[in-house]
């Protein structure tokens, strides 16, 4: 028997990135990204400048998407978008040309959850990662979320800790900045980090409940430290840049770590999936396979594409959904907070 082929769109619009995806029975045809330049100059993201983006950019990221998946909209069988959490004006642009697109073309419109999103990725098909299985505990890690998460089956998920203030990315991001580093700051404190000694300096690590995260304590301290140190020597962040981004990399490092064992002991639960921006850090991956060869834990690190706001995640969770059934209503709306 031929399995009935099925094309989902997925729509991505929460932040500063507009992506457009294609999947067909679990593989992605095609998944597009522009990514908004315009917030490195402000050192972060400008909310309005993005919504403005992503009117830019939406119709030709999903036309591009269609093309290099080599399908027509007429062929699709339903679109997929982000309804939250995220960016209320950049959610808006999303939803409003899903839902009109979802009516021009008269097929099911689905809403998706962006949180659930970076999770589900981990079941793409793909010979480059693996998939893991229920229940698994998943670690959402970037600049707008640090979660783990008890993962029971595709929707039954369950916050289990959270940051209480910053995400882990913004903790790299702002810790960047302040040493002098252009935005994002995170993926060179990882390319430093790499050359350096990461015992040189000691950071502390805030004390919160144990399956949770604080990351604005250590923002002060990386400011303290720098304002102490360049007091005597204005040249000693340039000086020892390997050595301050291996200490702090290790610092933010074992924390994430720390919780994740805290997880693991609570809930008995070996299997972890990691997803978010930060994934891609050299520090947690080692930490990981590490944790995979001593505790005997079963690690999943997805494709970086698929770890970064991407919509093959939103496409991937249209398709799970769109198996059940499980369409949204013409009047559904964007919303910036969102549980799962
Ligand atoms: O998932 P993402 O693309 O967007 C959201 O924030 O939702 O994550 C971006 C974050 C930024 O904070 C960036 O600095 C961080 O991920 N990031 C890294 C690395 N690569 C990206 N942080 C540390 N090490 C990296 N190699
Ligand atoms: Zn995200």
């Amino acid at each position: 028997m031929t399995l009935k082929q099925t094309y989902i769109l997925g729509i991505e619009s929460s932040c500063d990135d507009t992506a457009a995806a294609i999947i067909n029975n679990g593989v992605i045809l095609s998944n597009v990204v522009a990514t908004q330049r315009i917030h490195e100059e402000y050192g972060g993201v400008v909310p309005e400048l993005a919504s403005r983006a992503h009117q830019q950019n939406i119709v030709p990221v999903v036309q591009l998407a269609l093309q290099k998946a080599n399908i027509d909209k007429n062929q699709l069988n339903a679109i997929a978008f982000t309804r939250g959490p995220g960016l209320m004006g950049s959610l808006l642009v999303g939803t409003s040309f899903s839902k009109s697109l979802a009516m021009g073309l008269g097929i099911p419109l689905i809403d998706v959850n962006h949180m659930q999103a970076h999770i589900l990725a981990h079941f793409i098909k793909s010979e480059a990662h693996s998939t893991p299985n229920f229940p698994f505990l998943a670690l959402t890690i970037s600049g707008g979320h640090t979660q783990i998460v008890n993962v029971s089956s595709y929707f039954e998920m369950e916050i289990i800790g959270q940051t209480i203030d910053d995400a882990v990315g913004e903790a790299f991001d702002k810790s960047a900045k302040l040493m002098g580093l252009p935005y994002p700051g995170g993926p060179l404190i990882d390319k430093y980090a790499q050359l350096g000694n990461p015992k040189a300096f000691k950071f502390p690590k805030p004390k919160v409940s144990p399956l949770d995260f604080s990351f604005s304590g250590l923002k002060t301290a990386v400011l303290y430290f720098v304002q102490r140190n360049t007091k005597d020597n204005p040249d000693f962040v340039s000086e020892n840049l390997n050595d301050i981004c291996a200490s702090l990399q290790f610092t933010i490092v074992d924390y994430l770590m720390d919780k994740l064992k805290n997880a693991v002991k609570q809930t008995g639960i070996k299997e972890v999936a990691i997803g978010g921006g930060v994934s891609a850090n050299s520090g947690i991956r080692n930490a990981l396979l590490a944790a995979e060869k001593n505790l005997g834990w079963k690690v999943h690190i997805p494709k970086f594409e698929y770890c970064t706001d991407n919509a093959a995640m939103i496409a991937i969770v249209g398709e799970l959904k769109y198996k059940e059934q499980k369409f949204a209503t013409n009047d559904v709306v964007a919303k910036a907070r969102m549980k799962f």
